[in-house]
């Protein structure tokens, strides 16, 4: 997996020190950002003592158990706790991930947990993804058609043109790729990023889709798709193995045969 230096930032403090239960015998450090942005405080580290032994075996596992019994201020996002809902992406050990899918056992020294990069922060874990949604929205991520539906059963494709989705439906949004992409820190108010353009591809390449043209031109910027200059940190930082790079070039493929 890719690892990020994440930008140096020299107003996060060393914060509280949650010591472990007396007698514990497996403790781990967990080194979490903290920031809310209404108080006006500088973000800053806060250190949590967790007996091992007595926490399940994910980041996410520890985080819950934090929030439950040791700091109910600690925010971050989850739900589905198995990889399938991608609300708790943040960087764990200098890389994007989901914390659901993150065994603690993984991480060798200190567990150093961040939100996801460049992104405003909402408060602790929690980035703001206004700007991501809002991009999702423009592609139109839904089927569009000119045709009226056949009578008596629903628009079907083959099994070779149902093959051409996989590795884009399994998508989960979760971002770990958009938070990864340089050319998306630098320029995400008009690049749509890899998460976004994998999204686009997956309609693109959809046999029952009929607007492809209009799909296609709505790409057609300089800076929307071809700020990708295949960097490849999005392939690497994706927690479900997909290649949003990959998806991107299979777009600009597009965009010369129809030329
Ligand atoms: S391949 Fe493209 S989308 Fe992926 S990280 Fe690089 S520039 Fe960003
Ligand atoms: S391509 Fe992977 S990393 Fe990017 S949003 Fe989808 S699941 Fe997350
Ligand atoms: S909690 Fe749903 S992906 Fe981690």
């Amino acid at each position: 997996m890719a690892e990020f230096a994440l930008p140096a930032n020299s107003r996060v403090q060393q914060g509280k020190t949650h010591k472990a239960p007396a007698g514990a015998k497996n403790v781990r450090v967990f080194k979490i950002y903290r920031y809310d942005p209404d108080t006006g405080a500088n973000p800053r580290l806060d250190t949590y003592e967790i007996d091992l032994d007595d926490c399940g075996p994910m980041v996410l596992d520890a985080l819950i158990k934090i929030k439950n019994e040791i700091d109910s201020t600690l925010t971050f996002r989850r739900s589905c706790r198995e990889g399938i809902c991608g609300s708790c992406a943040m960087n764990i050990d200098g890389t994007n991930t989901l914390a659901c899918l993150k065994p603690i056992e993984d991480v060798k020294e200190d567990v150093k947990i961040y939100p996801l990069p460049h992104m405003p922060v909402v408060k602790d874990l929690v980035p703001d993804l206004t700007v991501p949604y809002a991009q999702l929205a423009s592609i139109k991520p839904y089927m569009q058609t000119q045709t009226p539906p056949p009578p008596d059963r629903e628009r079907l494709q083959s099994p070779e043109e149902r093959a051409k989705l996989d590795g884009l439906w399994e998508c989960i949004l979760c971002f770990c790729c958009q938070t990864s992409c340089p050319s998306y820190w630098w320029n995400g108010d008009r690049y749509l990023g890899p998460a976004i353009l994998l999204q686009a591809a997956r309609w693109i390449h959809d046999s029952r889709d009929e607007n492809t043209g209009e799909r296609l031109d709505a790409l057609e910027d300089p800076f929307r798709l071809y700020r990708c200059h295949t960097i490849m940190n999005c392939t690497k930082t994706c927690p479900k193995g997909l290649n949003p790079a990959k998806a991107i070039g299979s777009i600009k493929e597009k965009m010369i045969e129809r030329r």
